[in-house]
């Protein structure tokens, strides 16, 4: 990495000038520059070292300063200088830069030395409900996170963690028998729609009518002591609800292994069981409970994570407690990542707390994360919703999105003239439709409510999908005009080439931030500003038909690389006309 090779040489030029320090506690800290003024790096560590040593910061600096020129034979700095009360400003060499450029275009993109097997648990909706918005985000960031661990060289293992296991399976599956059994006979065709109807009805059902209850509750037993009618009936559920999510899955093009929470069912009881054994649980009001320090709720009274209800039955808690053991012991993660909603927040705290009382997860051999993220909220600024007050239908909301991508992109056609087919226009917008979804929530701060709108992710100027897509269209044109093919080596000379260089030599230290803290948004700015770096160069540096044709080419080529890869990160793909 770049920013590696720089910092190697500020830390042997600590080490030399003061070589009795411990250079464990005086970490040494280079950033990106904010200005070009400021050189392309700046080191901040004098200020941060001048209380422990007990030097002038500008007297730390300056000797750095020397040592680092000493070890500047290698010529990949330019200049070195310091900056009021002591700032360093580091200028790479052009020519160093250069060859870095073309060490990045010739040859695969460095991963990491270090593989991990990485756990990412995304998704995740709920048999015989909707998929909702908050499952769309989910997907969307989990599957970009994964595409990360993935470039980068680490194992990564993508878990649907579906919610199909539960008591409100008997309630569904009594309903079904007793109402429309044609479904479980094969008689008749049903739908996650018609199944969400029912579960509703069921529900109602439930509380109003004694008879009923009785009987959804002996269809748990029923299932749980795995029945065959009830198991049968259960899988037709999970299955018509797996068709649900695999269309959608399929028109976002995300891979995902389904491991619900059934899965770890058989494994309840045991967990239960051990988590007595170390003297963990606690009975309270009949439910046996873990209570956790630091956890309280809004009255200040401790907040259980509860294992097992007093009717005996198990939790979303239980299931996840098994689950995180599981994926540690027996998946040998090394980092865990859940991507779920913020709401969530304090149930996966107590998880990952109660995992570590349980000693199933050690934080200094794995690392549980939660990725959270807001909500998603309509036009109106209030929590998304369609017309009817349903929550819209996720398959609706991707088809609406390549449809109103047809209209925009049948306009501009018209507009320009650009000749593009029917066939054409349709298998671009089907693209740019899905990628316009994806990046306007990528894009911003997952932290932060995320606003809906098409007409705003469907724009072609700004930090938007076409934007990108429009800039890797562009280089593609620039390629078919160049009647040559022949492709010099990078020779970064003039500013714009310069800058576009830097920031394309920058992108695998950026991934790897972002690989530490994994804000998807970080990637999106750092592409717009690449095709805004490239839009300056085109503009600044003639490309065609001038002596640095083919140097120029191979920089047009190594920023069509890189955006590529970077799209593909996103989860987004790229088309060669639009
Ligand atoms: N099914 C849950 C929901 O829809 C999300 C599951 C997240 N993953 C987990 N391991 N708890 O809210």
């Amino acid at each position: 990495m770049l920013k590696t090779r720089i910092e190697e040489k500020f830390i042997q030029a600590f080490k030399k000038a003061y070589p009795s320090q411990d250079l464990q506690t005086l970490s040494i800290e280079l950033n990106r520059s904010t200005h070009p003024r400021f050189g392309h790096y700046q080191c901040n560590s004098a200020m941060k070292f001048t209380k422990i040593l007990g030097i002038p910061p500008r007297e730390i600096a300056s000797q750095i300063v020397e040592n680092v020129q000493a070890s500047n034979h290698d010529g990949v700095i330019e200049r070195l200088e310091i900056a009021g009360p002591g700032f360093i400003n580091v200028s790479l060499s052009a020519k160093y830069l250069s060859e870095y450029c073309q060490q990045m275009l010739t040859c695969k993109i460095p991963s990491t030395d270090k593989p991990q097997r990485v756990v990412i648990d995304f998704s995740s909706p709920n048999t015989a409900k909707e998929m909702h918005v908050g499952h769309l985000r989910s997907t969307i960031i989990g599957d970009c996170l994964a595409r990360l661990f993935e470039f980068l060289g680490h194992d990564v293992l993508r878990l649907n963690h579906i919610g199909d296991w539960g008591t409100a399976f008997g309630m569904l599956i009594a309903y079904i028998q007793q109402f429309d059994n044609g479904i479980l006979l094969g008689e008749k065709k049903c739908d996650l729609t018609l199944l969400v109807r029912h579960y509703k009805a069921a529900k109602k059902l439930f509380d109003e009518d004694a008879a009923f209850k009785k009987q959804a509750q002996l269809a748990v037993v029923a299932l749980q002591q795995g029945d065959q009618h009830a198991l049968k009936a259960w899988q037709m559920i999970c299955e018509i609800s797996r068709q649900a999510y695999q269309e959608i899955y399929d028109l976002l093009d995300i891979k995902l292994v389904e491991r619900g929470e059934s899965f770890y069912n058989p494994q309840l009881a045991e967990v239960v069981k051990d988590c007595e054994a170390k003297g963990l649980v606690t009975l309270s009001d009949g439910a046996k409970c873990i209570f956790l320090e630091g956890f309280v709720n809004r009255e200040g009274e401790p907040l259980p994570f509860i294992l097992q209800k007093s009717d005996g039955g198990y939790n979303y808690s239980t299931t996840d407690l098994a689950a995180i053991r599981h994926r540690i012991e027996d998946e040998k993660a090394k980092r865990i990542i859940y991507v779920v909603d913020c709401g969530q927040a304090t149930h996966l705290t107590m998880l990952f707390a109660a995992a570590q009382k349980a000693g199933y997860l050690n934080p200094k051999e794995v690392k549980a994360q939660h990725v959270a993220f807001g909500v998603v909220l309509g036009p109106d600024g209030k929590k998304f919703k369609t017309r009817s007050g349903e929550v819209e239908k996720l398959i609706d909301l991707l088809t609406t999105a390549i449809s109103k991508a047809q209209e925009i992109l049948t306009a501009r056609n018209q507009e320009n003239n650009q000749g593009l087919s029917a066939t054409q226009i349709k298998d671009i917008a089907e693209i740019l439709g899905i990628n316009a979804v994806k990046y306007s929530d990528l894009s911003c701060n997952r932290m932060h409510d995320y606003t809906f709108s098409y007409e705003r992710m469907l724009r072609f100027e700004g930090n938007t999908a076409a934007f990108l897509m429009y800039a890797y269209v562009r280089i593609h044109g620039i390629k078919r005009k160049a009647k040559q093919v022949k492709i010099d080596a990078i020779k970064l000379e003039h500013p714009a080439e310069i800058t576009l260089g830097l920031h394309l030599a920058q992108f695998t230290e950026m991934l790897d931030s972002i690989a530490e803290d994994l804000m998807p948004n970080r990637l999106c700015e750092y592409l717009y500003e690449l095709a805004e770096t490239f839009n300056a160069f085109f503009r600044d540096c003639r490309v065609l038909d001038v002596p640095e044709q083919n140097q120029r080419l191979a920089l047009c080529e190594l920023t069509e690389k890189v955006l590529k890869h970077g799209l593909e990160i996103l989860g987004l793909k790229t088309v060669v006309i639009m």
